[in-house]
């Protein structure tokens, strides 16, 4: 499938109108886990503007771009920066203007009240769609490089999740993704240096940009980890260069016998060994559809999430980087998955269960999510 067949900014932004004028109530009240986004793909044009004007830095959106001088300029900069397959030749290109715009974003983030404002933003939208439980993304390694101090993130981090669940009924832990595209060595010393303030995280992940960069070149601090006690998942792009084998690895190679987890990993669905295999080895997945309509053709779309859930793999369904995707959240990707894929609300209710399911909450927790996702289904459709 070419890019060009992809959906440029203008219909994803249509797409989005339309889905959310047919105001889809039970889609909403849902209670809803959320095991996929990224804390810095959630820095919206506003949120670089108010913490560039409150530390009185320089605001670029390019790193050699000319300064912004108004919150119009920053979102018309961040406007002209949203990946737009009709712009570009291929998934490489587009894969390589994400990463660059996504990075630059960090730029802004300087303080623990930062930090805790960046989270908590996240947080109150997260709330509004009824997420009651949540394992957030954040590439530590993005932050240590430009001089900010671990304290400085994990304090903010940290607080902010103490307020979400004391005011907006939102639990929280965290998942400290390295980059890939950085060393093994790096990985290992942020690993260590982590240690600390595994108090709030829960997880190891990987991510940033998957070429060369295969599941297994980061066994050893994987297998420490899992050693340690926490719980393991790893990006399997949609597209990428050897996409089957990184998933093939993903789920039964790496720490000695596969993740606990596989975010997106998509393209498993062309590949029957792969759907057995992830079957046999029970690995839930984390699927952000809206980030896939940059790489998929619309109609290819629905029938591959389809294939893995018909298939009975435990997917579920999140929002990645809402700040890079037309300010989608959890809610709109409830709602695209339903209109590609023909879902109705007692698939919902599967999709809603299978996150909590391969959660790494605590069982009560879990318990509790459950529970409040029968009661709203009964709301909705009384039994009697
Ligand atoms: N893939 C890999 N790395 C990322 C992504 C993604 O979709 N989003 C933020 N970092
Ligand atoms: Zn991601």
């Amino acid at each position: 499938m070419g890019i060009e067949e992809a959906l440029g900014v203008g219909l994803r932004e249509k797409l989005k109108d339309d889905l959310l004028a047919a105001d889809d109530k039970f889609a909403l009240h849902v209670p809803k886990v959320e095991l996929h986004v990224h804390i810095e793909g959630t820095i919206t044009a506003e949120l670089r503007w108010k913490f560039t004007q409150r530390n009185g830095t320089k605001l670029r959106i390019a790193k050699n771009g000319p300064e912004l001088k108004s919150l119009a300029e920053v979102q018309a900069a961040m406007d002209l920066l949203r990946p737009d397959p009709s712009r570009m030749e291929n998934n490489k290109e587009e894969t390589f203007q994400f990463f660059e715009a996504y990075f630059e974003g960090f730029e802004c983030l300087k303080t623990k009240e930062d930090y805790f404002d960046l989270a908590m933003h996240y947080f109150e939208h997260a709330a509004t769609m009824n997420v009651r439980y949540v394992e957030i993304f954040w590439d530590p390694q993005g932050h240590t490089t430009r001089g900010i101090s671990w304290n400085v993130m994990m304090d903010g981090f940290r607080e902010a999740s103490k307020q979400a669940e004391e005011e907006l009924n939102v639990k929280s832990a965290w998942i400290m993704c390295f980059l890939r595209d950085l060393s093994t060595e790096s990985a290992m010393e942020h690993y260590k240096a982590a240690l600390p303030y595994r108090d709030i995280i829960v997880g190891i992940g990987l991510d940033s940009n998957e070429m060369d960069r295969p599941p297994t070149l980061f066994e050893e601090v994987f297998s420490l980890a899992r050693r340690d006690g926490f719980k393991l998942t790893m990006h399997c792009d949609v597209g990428s260069q050897n996409t089957h084998e990184h998933i093939r690895q993903a789920a039964c190679v790496v720490a000695g016998k596969g993740l606990d987890r596989i975010d997106h990993g998509l393209n498993a669905a062309e590949k029957q060994d792969l759907i057995d295999l992830i079957l046999k080895q029970d690995v839930g997945m984390t699927i952000c559809p809206w980030s896939y309509l940059r790489h998929e053709t619309y109609v290819e779309l629905g029938p591959k999430i389809r294939q893995l859930y018909d298939a009975g793999i435990k997917i579920s369904i999140n929002s990645d980087d809402p700040a890079y995707m037309e300010d989608c959240w959890i809610l709109h990707n409830f709602l695209l998955v339903k209109h590609l894929c023909g879902f109705d609300d007692k698939d919902v209710i599967v999709l809603a269960k299978n996150a909590v399911n391969i959660s790494w909450a605590k069982s009560v927790v879990k318990q509790d999510i459950l529970e409040e996702i029968d009661v709203v289904y009964e709301r909705f459709y009384p039994t009697q």
